[in-house]
């Protein structure tokens, strides 16, 4: 008899900066019709800012999540330029992506700063979708552990009592998001697991095992089942295979038919 999976899979859109009002618009009246029939996955959209406020609105009553890309662990003030984690609930998002790559290359996002954040997402009821992952240059140094480990114990420690189910790590190598170059699936599962482990040695087991952890990197349809078939995966962060509404369907419909229970 097939393992039951104890975790819900997550498939995640990652719109990046894309999509105007009007594309968001026609994205998700396109999308919903097609995955009313997925069951047993959960769905976000992390949106941009502009056009979030109308994809929150559009998905009010669906169980689809709308999701921010960034938000700033301050409530209001002067912080010209920042969003807080109240003025996203207000909109209606539940989740928000914590320390992408991009925002921690481009945008020099410290670990502190994404500790932070995600501590501030948790307290205030969000879910924070946290990403780690390493450059092509620390993974030929033999560095893939030292700096995923660093980012997500830096993480762990800034937070207070939770549960597992409060957190959604994101395993992202930084060499296969936009390229093609997918991790293999082992290479997939062989850092997801160690996240797992770690998360068990700072937390406890039970706490490890509610942590959701998915992988991003170049998904797309004719890779995520291999992907999702690993032990550790729980599913997918998706950058350029989700920018189209009937390629991103058909990721969720195959997570929702992967769910080996
Ligand atoms: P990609 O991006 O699917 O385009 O590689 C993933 C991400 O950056 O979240």
């Amino acid at each position: 008899m097939a393992e039951q999976r104890v975790r819900r899979p997550m498939m995640a859109a990652n719109w990046k900066m894309n999509k105007l009002v009007r594309e968001a618009q026609e994205y998700v009246s396109q999308l919903l019709p097609r995955i009313e029939n997925a069951e047993g996955v959960d769905v976000a959209i992390f949106a941009p800012f502009t056009s979030l406020v109308e994809v929150a609105r559009m998905i009010r009553d669906t169980p689809v999540v709308a999701g921010a890309q960034n938000l700033y662990y301050e409530d209001s003030g002067a912080f010209t330029g920042e969003v807080s984690a109240l003025m996203l609930q207000d909109i209606g998002a539940g989740a928000v992506l914590v320390g992408h790559s991009e925002r921690r290359e481009i945008f020099g996002e410290s670990d502190e700063l994404v500790a932070r954040k995600t501590a501030r997402a948790v307290e205030a009821g969000m879910l924070p979708v946290v990403c780690v992952g390493e450059t092509q240059e620390e993974r030929d140094a033999g560095e893939m552990w030292e700096k995923c480990s660093r980012q997500v114990q830096r993480v762990i420690e800034e937070l207070g009592e939770l549960n597992g189910e409060s957190i959604v790590f994101a395993y992202e190598p930084i060499w296969a998001i936009g390229t093609g170059a997918t991790a293999s699936p082992e290479d997939a599962q062989d850092a997801i697991g160690q996240i797992r482990g770690l998360l068990g040695e700072l937390r406890g087991e039970e706490f490890a095992e509610g942590v959701r952890i998915l992988y991003g990197g170049s998904i797309k349809p004719g890779n995520v089942g291999e992907i999702m078939a690993q032990t550790d995966v729980d599913g997918g962060l998706v950058g350029g295979a989700s920018l189209e509404a009937n390629t991103f369907a058909e990721l969720v419909n195959g997570a929702a038919n992967h769910k080996d229970s």
